[in-house]
């Protein structure tokens, strides 16, 4: 199927027609991870508790080759095996497993993210390249999320929006937290102080679907500390073409080295990102209630 796919030439300017092509490989690495995913898989250790399966490592040598044989002059950055810099304009984002965890459990939240990033002469100067197209792929739920700069983001093939929701109180918001250092992360303050505030926040355990959940207007918000690019690079473009916005926890431009990720609708991102300025300030901070009082 890849043979009638038209590449992207590493010198045009023109990004038309790579949706399809990306869509495709998204859809084939989650297809491969279907079918490791009622096998009983050896899980590895990459650090305390950062899981790796055999098929995040099967999925990311399928997308690299895919990518290779229709843009073989494209850099790539993938989780598992890290940068292929080849000094492209263009800059390919990996995750071939968001949700390890999840998946290595059986509980089946997790999906294939592709982000495809352009460098051009004005953006080069001024850092990071311009996000021009994405494709999120939930094997589970067979939801294939997209979008490509300027024109809109879709969940397989009809346009998805953001919600409506105007008021904090009344948003259902989303959050991760990290597998990495997790003793030194406070997400639970802010986990605590919007559960608060807000209809409740869900964790389900995969940023790049919690960012396409946001695009389809289920989540109203999201946030999350320490994120690498490959989690973000994709969804932060599919919830920007869907009408929202991303921003750093101070409401500053997203970047994808941020490691700060705080993405909404938009109508409620001034009050989300105050909600920050507080919890950073330790402003109205509501005290974890004492477990030991509750038992008595
Ligand atoms: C993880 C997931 C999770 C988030 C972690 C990520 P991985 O990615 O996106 O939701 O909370 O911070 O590392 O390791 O499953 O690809
Ligand atoms: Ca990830
Ligand atoms: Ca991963």
């Amino acid at each position: 199927m890849t043979g009638v796919l038209r590449p992207v030439p590493d010198t045009s300017s023109s990004h038309e027609n790579v949706l399809p092509a990306m869509s495709v490989i998204a859809r084939e690495a989650g297809a491969l991870l279907m079918d490791y995913f009622h096998q009983h898989l050896k899980i590895e250790y990459k650090g305390d508790a950062d899981l790796v399966t055999a098929a995040d490592r099967a999925s990311e040598a399928l997308i690299r080759e895919r990518i290779r044989q229709q843009w073989p002059a494209h850099d790539i950055l993938g989780e598992e095996q890290g940068l292929s810099d080849q000094g492209s304009d263009y800059r390919w984002y990996v995750d071939p497993l968001d949700g390890t965890t999840n998946f290595a459990h059986g509980y089946p939240v997790f999906c294939v993210s592709l982000g495809l990033e352009r460098r051009t002469l004005e953006n080069r100067s001024s850092g990071p390249g311009k996000r021009i197209a994405a494709v999120v792929y939930d094997p589970t739920r067979d939801e294939l999320f997209s979008a490509e700069q300027g024109r809109g983001a879709q969940l397989n093939g009809e346009t998805i929006h953001v919600s409506q929701t105007a008021t904090l109180k009344e948003c259902l918001l989303a959050t991760g937290f990290p597998s990495h250092k997790r003793h030194k992360n406070p997400n639970i303050y802010f986990y605590h102080q919007i559960t608060l505030h807000t209809h409740g926040v869900r964790r389900a355990g995969s940023a790049a679907l919690d960012l396409c959940n946001v695009a389809a207007g289920r989540f109203d918000g999201f946030w999350e500390f320490n994120l690498n690019p490959w989690d973000t690079a994709a969804g932060v473009l599919i919830v920007e073409e869907a009408g929202g916005k991303v921003t750093r926890f101070d409401g500053a431009a997203f970047e994808l080295n941020s490691r700060e990720t705080v993405a909404s609708n938009g109508l409620i991102h001034d009050a989300l990102v105050q909600e920050f300025k507080d919890i950073f300030a330790g402003r109205g901070l509501e005290a974890l209630p004492d477990p030991r009082v509750y038992k008595r």
